[in-house]
C-alpha cells in the first residue's frame, strides 16, 4: 500500500546538516542549521542546564505524566518570560509543547478547527517549515512583502500593503525577533503600526519567537511582540526554549493563546488539551522541568545568554569589517544591522551552491548564514568566499 506515497523533498535545512557531515574537506564551515557554537566551535549545555539536570537527578522522585498542558510552573514561568505583564496570567491558555515547532503547529491546528478558512499570511521570505507545516494540514498561505533587497531592511510599505488583501480572523504569522532568515526585525514604530493594523481589522497575529535573547536582550527581544498583545483582543504565541537555554533535543517550547477573558480562554484551552492529546498525549517534561529551574537561577542563565549573544554579534561586526577590508560589495554590510544568528545574503541560489561546492562553507540555498557557527579564525576564509562567489 505505501507504493501510493510519493516521494517527499528532503527538508532543506536538515538536508544541508547531513550534507555538511557527509563531506571530507576539512577546511569545512557549517554556517547552515541555526544552531549556537561556541568559540571551539562546539554546542553546550549551559551551566544552568547542568545545574538543573543535577538537581532534578537528585530530587526527582517519579516520572509519572504531568498532564496534558504540562507543568503549569513551567508554562507560567514561559508566560512571564515572553510576555512580561503585557497580558494578566488569567487571560492566557498556555500548553507546554514539543519545542517551539510543536507550538506552532498546535497553533495552526487550533485555528484550523475553529475556523476551517482562516487564511495564513506569512513573511516572504519565512522559515521553510512554516510552510511545510501549513502544507500539510491543507491551510491557505498567503506570502507579505517583507524583506526589501534594495535596503537590505524591512519592507514595511510593501508589508502593509499586502496584509491589508487579509480578512477579519485571517492569521498573520510574525518572528518575534531574529527573524528567519533575514535576520532583520521591524523597529518600535514599526512594531507600534501593525499592532494598531492588526486591531483595527480583526487580523489573528501568530508570534513565533524561538530566539529570544539572542537579538539584543530577553525583555529588548520581546517588546515588539508585547506591544501587539497588548493591542489586540485575541493573540496566539508560539515560544521555544530550544535556542535560548540550548535544550534543542530535549525539545521545550510553549503554544499561549491570549486573550479575551477567563472563561473564553479557559474553552480555548481545553481545546489545545484535545489536540495534545490526538497528537501525542502528554508534552515532554524534561527540558520544562530543566527550564523551570534554570528561571529561578536566572541570573546565571542569563549571563551565559547574554555572552553568547555577545559572541555572535562580534562574529558579526568582524565578518562585515573583514567585508569592508577586501571591498566586497556593498551590499553585504547590511548584515552588520542584522538581528540574532541569521543573515540573508545577497546572493543566489547558484552562488550559495558554489559557496559550498567551491569553498566548503554551507549556508542555505535562499542565502541564509548562520553566524553562530562562525570562529574568529575562519572569518577571513568565509569574507574572501563571499567576495569571490559574488563577483563570480
Ligand atoms: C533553523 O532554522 O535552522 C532552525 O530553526 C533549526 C530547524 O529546525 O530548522
Amino acid at each position: 500500500m505505501f507504493e501510493t506515497l510519493k516521494a517527499q523533498p528532503a527538508d532543506k535545512i536538515l538536508a544541508l546538516v547531513q550534507a555538511y557531515r557527509e563531506d571530507p574537506r576539512d577546511t569545512k564551515i557549517d554556517l547552515g542549521v541555526g544552531v549556537y557554537k561556541d568559540a571551539s566551535g562546539n554546542t553546550p549545555v549551559m551551566r544552568a542546564v547542568k545545574a538543573a539536570e543535577q538537581r532534578i537527578w537528585e530530587n526527582q522522585d517519579t516520572k509519572v505524566y504531568t498532564g496534558l498542558a504540562g507543568d503549569p510552573a513551567y508554562t507560567n514561568a514561559m508566560a512571564a518570560l515572553v510576555l512580561g505583564d503585557a497580558v494578566p496570567r488569567g487571560a492566557i491558555a498556555a500548553a507546554a509543547t514539543p519545542g517551539g515547532t510543536g507550538a506552532v503547529r498546535q497553533a495552526f491546528e487550533l485555528v484550523r478547527m475553529a475556523n476551517p478558512d482562516a487564511r495564513v499570511f506569512v513573511s516572504d521570505p519565512t522559515w521553510p517549515n512554516h510552510l511545510s507545516i501549513l502544507s500539510y494540514l491543507g491551510m491557505e498561505v498567503v506570502n507579505y512583502r517583507y524583506f526589501d533587497s534594495a535596503t537590505g531592511g524591512v519592507n514595511f510599505d510593501g508589508m502593509i500593503e499586502d496584509l491589508k488583501t487579509a480578512k477579519k480572523g485571517d492569521v498573520v504569522l510574525l518572528h518575534g525577533c531574529c527573524h528567519n532568515p533575514t535576520g532583520i526585525d521591524p523597529d518600535a514604530d514599526m512594531w507600534h503600526a501593525l499592532a494598531r493594523f492588526c486591531a483595527a481589522r480583526g487580523l489573528m497575529p501568530l508570534i513565533d519567537i524561538a530566539y529570544q535573547g539572542f537579538g539584543c536582550g530577553l525583555d529588548e527581544d520581546a517588546a515588539g511582540l508585547r506591544v501587539m498583545v497588548d493591542a489586540v483582543p485575541v493573540a496566539m504565541v508560539a515560544a521555544s526554549g530550544s535556542k535560548n537555554m540550548g535544550l534543542y533535543c530535549e525539545r521545550i517550547g510553549a503554544a499561549m493563546v491570549l486573550g479575551p477573558d477567563a472563561a473564553s480562554i479557559a474553552h480555548v484551552g481545553r481545546h489545545l488539551e484535545t489536540l495534545t492529546r490526538a497528537n501525542y498525549s502528554m508534552p515532554p517534561e524534561h527540558g520544562a522541568a530543566v527550564a523551570c529551574h534554570v528561571f529561578d537561577s536566572r541570573t546565571i542563565w542569563e549571563e551565559e545568554l547574554n555572552s553568547m549573544r555577545a559572541r555572535v554579534q562580534s562574529l558579526r561586526q568582524q565578518l562585515a569589517d573583514a567585508l569592508a577590508a577586501i571591498d566586497a560589495d556593498p551590499a553585504f554590510q547590511a548584515l552588520r544591522h542584522h538581528q540574532g544568528m541569521f543573515s540573508l545574503l545577497p546572493l543566489a541560489p547558484d552562488q550559495m551552491e558554489s559557496l559550498r561546492h567551491d569553498h566548503a562553507i554551507y549556508g542555505t540555498a535562499t542565502g541564509r548564514i548562520n553566524i553562530a557557527g562562525l570562529r574568529s579564525t575562519q572569518i577571513e576564509q568565509v569574507a574572501v568566499a563571499l567576495r569571490d562567489v559574488s563577483q563570480a
